[in-house]
């Protein structure tokens, strides 16, 4: 990463507020998108207001992983300029000697929280993340292509190929650009999500399981990358290869695909009153792979709000840590931008299901997404990721097929493990 931090930092920082004399100025590391500045920004504002504080708000580049390596420049320069920091769910064991315990200031309202995120941000005992939303895989598709080409709602990778390839030959007659599918194949972490996706749903485990053994060396998983190999060029555009959520996103949202892989964001996104594919967007489970094992899967994300340790501002950081993580602004969040809360309640709540139906509906991919193997592999994750998705863009673009690539990803695997994680 050659960007200097402070200059891009310097080139998106928005003071929000007038400086009050002795209060402090904070800065909050919001999403990338619109609706990530709209719905993160603008209540950090209120809360500095209230407060007396400057908010500034950091947009982070796009990418968990490059996000992740400007996050390690800036803890290896021990520097505060960001205050609240978002982070993702397979960062806590990797990022843990930067951030402070927030335990001391939450005083119990982590058990508002769903209890599996809040043991995942919880490291050594301590609290180092406040559940702020969730996120698992979903295929989006879209309701009015699929009833005009009798198409149902694919329940197999096999039936979405199928589907997916009818209508993109049918709507290439007039528009030549038209894709079947589109997802996430860039080589960084939302193409491990992607991927860990294919190989759970055929039943090919976790790449490493929960007591830190490799697996990824298995029939199931070498089947599901080669199928994922065989959608590239068909029903997927080469392109892919370069796609990050967003990239996949302005496909779809230009109602130039029939199908996206992507997360609950891209619901509100498209819903928008400017947005050309509103009101014809379905949402249902990814589909299942074939074979022994084989099952629906959602890789499960999300992001958590964080105190950097080099912060000059602990307390008030941790104020609106805390704030923006609250139910209140939880709700407004997930009503306006459609990002799943993580507390439990507000599934029961009559605005946040009339805004986002799927969040219901599809309650149970929520509460059984497969994790990344980030806690049983810790520090060393980052490289596990990346070994991953290196085997399964390998894959993708035809330099391996899916035998070759999970055998020889297992031995680099053992080479990171070592002895142990
Ligand atoms: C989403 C998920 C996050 C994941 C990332 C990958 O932001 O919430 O957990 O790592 O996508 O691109």
């Amino acid at each position: 990463m050659n960007i200097s931090f402070k200059a891009a930092l310097a080139a998106v920082a928005i003071p929000f507020a007038m400086t009050a004399v002795n209060a402090a100025t904070i800065t909050i590391s919001c999403g990338n998108n619109a609706a990530d500045v709209e719905f993160c920004g603008k209540f950090a504002e209120d809360w500095g207001k209230k407060n007396g504080h400057t908010v500034k708000m950091y947009t982070p580049p796009a990418s968990s992983t490059d996000q992740l390596a400007l996050l390690r420049q800036q803890f290896a320069a021990k520097s505060g300029d960001i205050d609240v920091l978002m982070i993702d769910v397979v960062w806590p064991g990797v990022i843990k000697d930067h951030l402070v315990d927030l335990k001391k200031y939450s005083k119990g309202v982590e058990k508002d929280h769903f209890p599996a995120i809040v043991a995942n941000n919880t490291v050594d005992g301590k609290l180092l993340g406040m559940p702020w939303f969730t996120d698992a895989g979903l295929l989006f598709y879209r309701k009015d292509l699929l009833a005009k080409h009798g198409v149902k709602v694919p329940q197999t990778w096999d039936d979405l190929a199928t589907g997916a390839k009818k209508i993109q030959d049918a709507e290439r007659a007039t528009d030549k650009d038209f894709q079947g599918f589109v997802f996430q194949a860039k080589a960084y972490e939302g193409l491990t999500c992607d991927a860990l996706e294919w190989v759970y749903s055929f039943g090919g485990g976790t790449i490493v399981d929960g007591k830190g053994d490799i697996t990824i060396n298995n029939p199931q998983a070498a089947k599901a990358l080669d199928a994922a190999a065989s959608w590239i060029g068909t029903i997927a555009p080469q392109g892919v290869l370069n796609y990050g959520e967003e990239d996949a996103r302005g496909v779809w949202q230009n109602g130039k695909a029939a199908f996206m892989r992507n997360w609950p964001y891209a619901w509100s996104l498209g819903q928008a009153a400017d947005s050309p594919i509103k009101d014809k967007i379905g949402v249902a489970a990814l589909p299942a792979g074939t074979g022994p094992g084989a099952k629906k899967a959602a890789t499960l994300g999300g992001w958590q709000l964080a105190v950097n340790k080099y912060s000059k501002n602990v307390d008030a950081a941790a104020s609106l840590a805390l704030y923006m993580s609250s139910a209140e602004i939880q709700k407004k969040r997930a009503v306006g931008g459609s990002y799943n809360p993580t507390i439990p309640s507000l599934y029961k709540d009559a605005d946040v299901a009339k805004a986002n139906p799927f969040m219901i509906e599809l309650l149970d991919v929520f509460t059984n997404a497969a994790a990344r193997p980030a806690t049983a592999t810790g520090l060393k994750y980052p490289e596990v990721s990346q070994a991953f998705w290196d085997a399964a863009h390998d894959v993708l673009e035809k330099k391996s097929d899916g035998t070759a690539a999970v055998k020889k990803l297992e031995g680099k695997l053992k080479s990171i493990k070592k002895a142990s994680w």
